[in-house]
């Protein structure tokens, strides 16, 4: 009898160990037989990802060219097209239980050995809907950490785990241009100007393919355009300049294709699997299943003024001047569908980049004129120009057009929305905020369109639409930190975080450019779409194949995102 209840007690789990995964040097870990069997039914050779700095320690067995690593390696287009680089390099590290950081560094000298940290050891180079749901069921057989990569630019990590297994998107390109596109189900005169972009697309590919078309698509704008159009970005929310006129990225979406945890592929849209379509817009990416493609309505190109803005202030009181009369100006401006990006940090100047819809030079001029005159007075010679535009194209070119060739850096973020009402009731606060971030960054790419859009038509963060900017501080740091001062890095970010809170106490923020340090990323991260969002989560992915730093369901697990929490 005994013996019996131990059966019936053991196979019911309750005595059972927790439910971890599978990781690389596991007795669990799929054999060569396995690994063979996989490469039968895919499209591509096996990848064996390798932080790309391994190609300069010649001990590794990196088939890689170090000069090209070297010249390349703050460029985000490059590290993008590299299955083992994340664009920060502090998350291809790991940092072991007894503090030791295991990483390999570009700077050879430092004496560190190259280890491959939170790179996955193995993995798929997607091309093709087969390839995905290849991978998707080989690591749910297995219970493996799956990791699905793209371009490699997630602020949390999201796109790297210790031990993990790989689906790497970034080769899936196809770009349709669909002029009449009507979504499946929906009344045949629901017809959308469309681009499809299978998941690996990037933004400068997108560009050019509406460019071509001639459209305009709401896009992420960083320089170079290597941002995913169709992974991370949109499964978080994605902002552009245009933002303000046209919405966030998930307001653009039409319908997609995802291969869910049981290997489907399914179509989502308005009329078809419509809860998962609501929730991956904005519920955050590696959560619902691989996405394999993305609809996106676009919009008729119209005129805009671009106005730039740099100068050097003297002095924190002349900075403070120039700042005021700035935030006189919102959120009136993004009322008006304008974007703006503003920097600023004590090494570096001040700069502001408006985009007007619409508007013209001379109005532009006229709207902006008592920011200007501050401008002006503070420096004589400060860069003050005002550009109209036909088309987003030239301006893409002119302003971003240049790859960046700043990533490749250890880096960590901290943000908020700022509510609208925070700069029309309390602008004095703002200001001392602004002042005392360094470095300081406040994105104009709410209000407006996104405003008047129903903050419960996409899963994304109900607080994007009271939002009038989102604001970010970061930190910067030099390969062969200690331990020690990663941790006081560690603790001036969650001192600057709590700086951000006071702007919008309970407040929330975009999760695509936060902290790991949220104490309450539920919250911060979705408002109350949580519930909503874990539900139709459970729903598509009842068994946690997709789990994410502080996404949705994420809080069922243990730190390392390894073991179930009973
Ligand atoms: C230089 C730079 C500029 C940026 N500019 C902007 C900007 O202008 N606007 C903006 O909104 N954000 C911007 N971001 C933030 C950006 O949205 C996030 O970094 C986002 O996570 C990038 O997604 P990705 O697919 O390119 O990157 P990855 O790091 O490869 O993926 C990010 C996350 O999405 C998941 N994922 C990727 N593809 C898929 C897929 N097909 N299916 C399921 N899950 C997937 C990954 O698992 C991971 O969790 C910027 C970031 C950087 C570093
Ligand atoms: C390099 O490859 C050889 C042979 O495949 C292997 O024995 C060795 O462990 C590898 N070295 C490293 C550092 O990965
Ligand atoms: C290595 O990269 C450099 C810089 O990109 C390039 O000039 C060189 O030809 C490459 N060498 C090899 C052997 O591919
Ligand atoms: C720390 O742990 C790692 C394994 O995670 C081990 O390789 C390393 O030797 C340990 N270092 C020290 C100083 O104990
Ligand atoms: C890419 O799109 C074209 C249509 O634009 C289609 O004919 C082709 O089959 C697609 N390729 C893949 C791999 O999906
Ligand atoms: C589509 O047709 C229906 C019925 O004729 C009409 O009620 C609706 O307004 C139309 N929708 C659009 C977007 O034209
Ligand atoms: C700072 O701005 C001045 C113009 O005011 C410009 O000449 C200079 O190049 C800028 N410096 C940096 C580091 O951007
Ligand atoms: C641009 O402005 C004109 C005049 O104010 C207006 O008629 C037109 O609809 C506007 N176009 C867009 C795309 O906003
Ligand atoms: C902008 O307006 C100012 C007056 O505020 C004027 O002196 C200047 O010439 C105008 N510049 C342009 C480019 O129209
Ligand atoms: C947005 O503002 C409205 C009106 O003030 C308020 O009712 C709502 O709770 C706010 N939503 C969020 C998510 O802050």
């Amino acid at each position: 009898m005994k013996a019996v209840w131990w059966v019936v007690l053991f196979a019911s789990g309750v005595l059972s160990e927790p439910r971890c995964r599978c990781l690389h040097g596991d007795s669990c870990w799929p054999t060569e037989d396995d690994f063979a069997q996989l490469q039968s039914q895919i499209s591509q050779p096996l990848i064996h990802p390798v932080p790309p700095e391994s190609a300069c320690y010649p001990e590794s067995n990196s088939s890689g060219n170090c000069t090209d690593v070297q010249t390349n390696t703050f460029t985000g287009t490059w590290r993008s097209d590299q299955a083992g680089a994340m664009q920060a390099t502090n998350f291809e590290t790991f940092i072991s239980s007894n503090g030791t950081i295991e990483a390999c560094y570009l700077n050879t000298a430092l004496g560190f050995p190259c280890e491959q940290g939170s790179i996955p050891t193995i993995g798929v180079d997607a091309r093709t809907v087969k390839d995905v749901q290849a991978a998707v069921k080989f690591a749910a057989d297995r219970d493996l950490r799956l990791v699905v990569h793209n371009t490699g630019h997630d602020y949390l990590g999201r796109s790297a785990a210790r031990g993990g297994f790989m689906l790497w998107t970034h080769r899936m390109k196809n770009i349709t241009a669909s002029p009449s596109f009507v979504p499946e189900g929906a009344p045949e005169n629901e017809t959308y100007y469309a681009l499809t972009l299978e998941a690996g697309v990037q933004w400068h590919e997108a560009y050019d393919a509406a460019h071509v078309n001639g459209r305009l698509i709401v896009g992420g704008i960083a320089p170079g355009g290597s941002v995913g159009a169709a992974g991370g970005w949109i499964q978080g929310g994605g902002h552009g300049i245009f933002s303000p006129q046209h919405g966030l990225g998930v307001d653009n979406v039409v319908e997609l294709t995802i291969v869910t945890a049981s290997g489907e592929h399914l179509k989502a849209n308005s009329y078809l699997n419509s809860d998962l379509f609501w929730a991956v817009r904005g519920g955050g990416g590696g959560t619902y299943g691989v996405v394999t493609s993305v609809t996106y309505r676009t919009h008729d190109i119209s005129p805009f003024t671009a106005t730039l803005v740099l100068c050097s202030p003297s002095s924190s009181a002349v900075r403070k001047d120039i700042l005021t009369e700035y935030l006189k100006l919102w959120p009136g401006l993004s009322d008006a569908g304008w974007g703006a990006y503003l920097g600023m940090s004590t090494a570096a100047n001040f700069s502001v980049t408006f985009v007007a819809p619409n508007v013209s030079l001379a109005d532009t001029n006229a709207t902006l004129a008592p920011f200007l005159d501050a401008v002006r007075t503070a420096q004589e010679d400060a860069v003050i120009q005002i550009i109209p535009f036909d088309d987003f194209q030239t301006f893409y070119q002119a302003f971003f057009g240049t790859p960046d060739t700043e990533d490749g850096l250890n880096t960590e973020l901290v943000t908020r929305l700022i509510p609208r009402e925070t700069f029309v009731d309390d602008p004095e606060h703002l200001i001392d905020v602004m002042m005392s971030l360094d470095p300081l960054l406040l994105f104009h790419v709410a209000g407006g369109k996104v405003s008047q859009i129903d903050p419960d038509s996409a899963g994304v963060n109900p607080a994007w639409r009271n939002a009038t900017a989102l604001m970010y501080s970061a930190a910067f740091w030099p390969e062969g930190v200690t331990v020690d001062e990663y941790r006081v890095i560690q603790q001036k970010l969650k001192d600057n975080l709590a700086v951000l809170e006071s702007l919008a106490p309970g407040g929330g923020t975009y999760l695509n450019e936060a902290s790991m340090y949220e104490p309450n990323p539920q919250h911060t991260f979705f408002g109350d779409h949580y519930e909503r969002l874990k539900v139709i989560k459970d729903t598509y992915d009842p068994t946690g194949l997709f789990i994410v730093a502080s996404g949705v369901g994420s809080e069922d697990w243990d730190s390392s995102l390894n073991c179930m929490l009973t």
